[in-house]
């Protein structure tokens, strides 16, 4: 038997219903913010995830999805977004084109090699919203502001971790601090550490294997390093957070796995325990645009994990809508279903018709099986008076309607939809 590809799911029948409804509800948050919706490929050109995200980083040495396509050119399934967003926006010369800031989001798949396990797959989904052109640490908190906004929205418990991580100016001499922090204690980090310890010495911050945070507690950290004006950006992104009402945990080990972030870091993480419970995470990229060659711009983003969002949304939040299905129980009613079914369709309730004559009892069992709540029935007596039986499947009562009266009918249905969600719809 074939199956899907490790760590790539299917998703089908209420599940992808309710996934379908939280997209809605996400893109309605992020497009009265003003972001406006920005596609780019699956693919890109390897190069671009290497100088963007970072020669270093996992995503790009154990991660990648990357393979030569038919004339050799060496391409890679996209590992995260914000990468793509800015080969395009300098590809299309935004920065002179549109007004700035200019704010977009994205929704789609992203490919990442990692192993497989709940809230980590090989093909996941993220929103991600980008702002260009704006270096105030009041973008920053509005773009966190807007995370928290979805998450609040889905009424999701989470906890808001900040930090900053300085720039060109002040990281260097805080990162030769870092390698000689740790040179002394090489041989109880692991061995992806001990190589960090040259690479990406940042990293070693948020090391979940030989987790050196958990074991000194003195190492030196950024916010105790930053520069006169990383440190003024930073305590402006505070005080902002703070009239958004986000409650931001200043937690200098956040230091992101991508190597593009200047100043502001952050992580989001649910309440929820379980070890993959950062649900969104980002930060300031300054450079990013200028290091892959385009004018020198300032830019701030997020990036949310849907399938780890999905697994937060409590199962009431969406109400199944109400089902109704129509039989015909002789050949006689079959034309008449059809011309039923076809009115129906003009409305906005949620109807389906099986045109192939069976006995009342059987029509029953289908009805139910399938969920629905309402049951349209014509027999040979309907067929002859052009009428239609309505039956409510909970109740068992049954009305008469002329074939005809479709907006009765339906008014019926609203009705009875909008009383039975009036206690849980959100
Ligand atoms: P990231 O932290 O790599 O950031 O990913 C953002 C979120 O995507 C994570 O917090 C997590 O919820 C979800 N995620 C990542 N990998 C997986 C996976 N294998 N399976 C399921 N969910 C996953 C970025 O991608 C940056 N581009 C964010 C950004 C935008 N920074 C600035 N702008």
């Amino acid at each position: 038997m074939i199956s899907a590809v490790k760590g790539m799911n299917d998703l089908f029948g209420k599940r992808a219903m309710r996934w379908g409804r939280m997209e809605e509800d996400i893109r309605r948050i992020v497009e009265n913010a003003n972001f406006t919706e920005f596609r780019t490929p699956i693919l890109e050109e390897i190069a671009l995830f290497k100088r963007g995200v970072g020669e270093t980083t996992d995503v790009v040495q154990k991660e990648m999805y990357d393979f030569l396509d038919k004339k050799g050119r060496h391409v890679a399934m996209r590992p995260e977004g914000t990468a793509s967003v800015v080969r395009a926006f300098i590809e299309h010369g935004i920065a002179m084109n549109e007004p700035m800031p200019f704010k977009l989001y994205y929704i789609g798949p992203f490919f990442r090699y990692e192993r497989p396990q709940k809230g980590r797959y090989r093909q996941f989904h993220q929103l991600g919203i980008e702002i260009f052109g704006d270096e105030t640490p009041q973008m920053d908190a509005e773009m966190i502001f807007t995370a928290c906004r979805v998450l609040e929205h889905f009424k999701i418990d989470y906890e808001v971790h900040i930090n900053s991580i300085g720039c060109k100016e002040c990281r260097p001499a805080y990162r030769e601090k870092l390698v000689e922090y740790f040179s002394s204690k090489k041989e109880h980090l692991c061995e992806d550490c001990q190589k960090r310890i040259d690479t990406n010495p940042l990293r070693l911050l948020d090391c979940k294997t030989c987790n050196p945070k958990a074991k000194y507690h003195d190492i030196p950290v950024m916010t105790d390093n930053l520069c006169g004006s990383c440190d003024t950006h930073f305590k402006q992104l505070k005080n902002a957070l703070e009239i958004f009402h986000v409650n931001g945990i200043i937690d200098p080990f956040i230091v992101r796995g991508l190597d593009y972030y200047t100043r502001t870091a952050f992580e989001i993480v649910a309440n929820t325990g379980g070890s993959q419970n950062a649900v969104a995470g980002g930060g300031r990229y300054d450079n990013l645009v200028s290091d892959i060659g385009g004018p020198d711009t300032p830019a701030t983003g997020f990036a949310m994990g849907l399938e780890r969002l999905f697994d937060l949304i409590s199962e009431d939040f969406y109400t199944e809508p109400l089902i109704s299905a129509g039989y015909a129980l002789c050949d006689e009613a079959v034309d008449d279903l059809v011309h039923f079914a076809k009115h129906m369709s003009h409305h906005p309730v949620r109807f389906f018709a099986d045109y192939k004559p069976k006995k009342f009892k059987k029509a029953l069992q289908k009805a139910d099986k399938a969920g629905a709540e309402f049951m349209f029935i014509i027999g040979e007596d309907e067929a002859k008076d052009k009428k239609i039986l309505m039956k409510n499947l909970n109740t068992g009562e049954q009305k008469l309607f002329g074939q005809h009266e479709v907006i009765l009918i339906v008014n019926e249905l609203l009705n009875y939809e909008s009383g039975k969600f009036s206690a849980t719809k959100v």
